[in-house]
């Protein structure tokens, strides 16, 4: 008989951050497809007895294909084992969670998603930096800051609104040029910006710049992946909030 596969999100980091539902998926897994920024304290929850795969998917380090791990997904299911997809954040947020679904669904494979904090929730709550504030943020944007065959398509005019947030996946790589092109369609040189390293752990780190200066403070800092940019007035804040 073919089980209900988990998509679940694992959180950004903190083994604390793990809902009680995705706790008792992994708990009763037989079957675990895990991603890279799954921490040990996570993985040790998952029963000795279980099947494990490791997909890889840092942005250069793709181990498994996507089409590989879909047809894994629907080939463990239908050995009648009890799936986990475990993924890191939350599934749905440039977690590829919805093409897993799809695909699922696709096979008719009976399937649901366990919602994870994100890392732009996670990331920002760690460091005291609100993504909304009545007096500085009306809204909150999240976009992929990851270029394709080198070109950053975004629609800058757009992205470019001091009223909203902006947080940055995968944006490190690429954080001179957004900020390049947010000035250049009209936010200021001193508009804040921060870029924070494996957020929710101990071993964070935070580094606040301005747009201007964002390029040069974040390369002499080293930050590396996973490091997510929040760009937005409520940066501003973090000075007060970490005394
Ligand atoms: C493929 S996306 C996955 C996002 C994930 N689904 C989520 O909801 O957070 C990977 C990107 O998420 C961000 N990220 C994930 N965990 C993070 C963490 N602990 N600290 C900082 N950034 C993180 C980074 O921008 C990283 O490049």
């Amino acid at each position: 008989m073919i089980k209900t596969v988990s998509i679940v999100g694992a959180g950004p980091g903190d083994p604390e951050l793990l809902t009680l539902k995705a706790k008792k998926r992994i708990g009763e897994a037989e079957a675990v497809v895990y991603d890279r920024l799954i921490p040990k304290e996570i993985l040790d929850i998952i029963p000795p007895a279980a099947e494990k795969f490791f997909a890889g998917k840092a942005c250069k380090e793709h181990i498994m294909a996507q089409a590989e791990i879909n047809d894994l997904l629907v080939a463990l299911a239908k050995r009648g084992l009890k799936v986990v997809r475990l993924k890191g954040g939350d599934p749905l947020i440039f977690g590829r969670g919805g093409e897993e679904a799809e695909h699922l669904a696709q096979h008719g494979i009976p399937f649901e998603i366990v919602p994870g904090i994100s890392s732009a929730t996670g990331c920002t709550a760690y460091w005291h930096i609100p993504l909304t504030h009545r007096d500085l943020a009306s809204g909150v944007r999240y976009i992929t800051g990851h270029s394709k065959e080198g070109k950053l398509d975004l629609d800058w005019q757009n992205l470019a609104d001091p009223d909203t947030t902006l947080v940055v996946y995968m944006g490190l790589a690429n954080v001179a040029l957004i900020a390049e092109k947010l000035m250049e369609h009209g936010l200021p040189a001193d508009f804040p910006i921060a870029a924070i390293q494996d957020g929710t752990t101990k071993q964070s780190k935070i580094v606040i710049s301005t747009l201007a200066k964002a390029g040069q403070d974040i390369e002499s800092a080293k930050l590396e992946s996973p490091t997510l940019i929040i760009i937005g007035r409520v940066v501003a804040l973090y000075g007060l909030l970490n005394p």
